[in-house]
This record gives structure tokens, sequence and C-alpha cells, in this order.
């Protein structure tokens, strides 16, 4: 499972793509099978990143996150490696 923050003013320069590119390429390196990670469905350009390098959506627990007094569907994304 894993999640990964770009901090603001370094956002949209490629570098959460690369990251990703990396952690798959370094986690099939040291044998994982599968990798999960979660996100807020509000959050589109995570979607576009992960769906990018290859993650595909498996299910979405709805309200299933709270943050800034609003609930947001939990997106659950995988790829199997
Ligand atoms: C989500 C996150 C990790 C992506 O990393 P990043 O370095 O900003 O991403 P990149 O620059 O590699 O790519 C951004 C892509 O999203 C696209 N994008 C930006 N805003 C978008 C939006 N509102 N809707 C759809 N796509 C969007 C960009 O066009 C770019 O796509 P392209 O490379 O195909 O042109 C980063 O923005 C982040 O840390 N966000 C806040 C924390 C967070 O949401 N973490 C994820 C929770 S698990």
């Amino acid at each position: 499972m894993l999640g990964i923050a770009i901090r603001q003013g370094y956002r949209d320069m490629g570098i959460g793509t690369e990251m990703m590119k990396a952690i798959i390429e370094e986690s099939r390196r040291i044998g994982l099978k599968i990798l999960v990670l979660h996100f807020a469905s509000t959050n589109l350009r995570a979607i576009h990143v992960y769906e990018k390098v290859g993650f595909r959506e498996v299910g979405r627990i709805p309200n299933g996150i709270y943050f800034n007094n609003r609930y947001m569907d939990d997106v659950i994304m995988f790829l199997n490696l």
C-alpha cells in the first residue's frame, strides 16, 4: 500500500509521475506483486497520474474520507506488478 504527496509549488512538473514510475520499478525489483492506493475522489489530478502509470480503480467507499468539514468518496486503485 502506498501514498505520495508532492509539496505545493512543485506539483504539475512531472515529479509525481516519475516518482510513481520509480516506485513501480523498485516494487517489481524487490518482488512485490500488487500495489494499492487510496485517495479522495475530488483529487482529479491524482486519478489522472495513477491511471497514466497503469493503476485501475477497483472501487469506492462512499463518504469514506472526511476532510475540511466535507465527506468525499475514498477511491481504491490497484496495479498488478
Ligand atoms: C497527486 C500528486 C501526487 C501528483 O504529482 P504531480 O507531480 O503533481 O503530478 P505530475 O506533474 O507528474 O502530473 C500531473 C498530471 O495531472 C494533470 N492534471 C493536473 N490537474 C488536473 C486535474 N484537475 N484533472 C485532471 N488532470 C490534472 C496534469 O496535466 C498532468 O498530466 P500530464 O502529465 O498527462 O500532462 C500531487 O499533485 C500531490 O501531491 N497532490 C496533493 C497530495 C495528494 O493528492 N496525494 C495523493 C493522495 S494518495
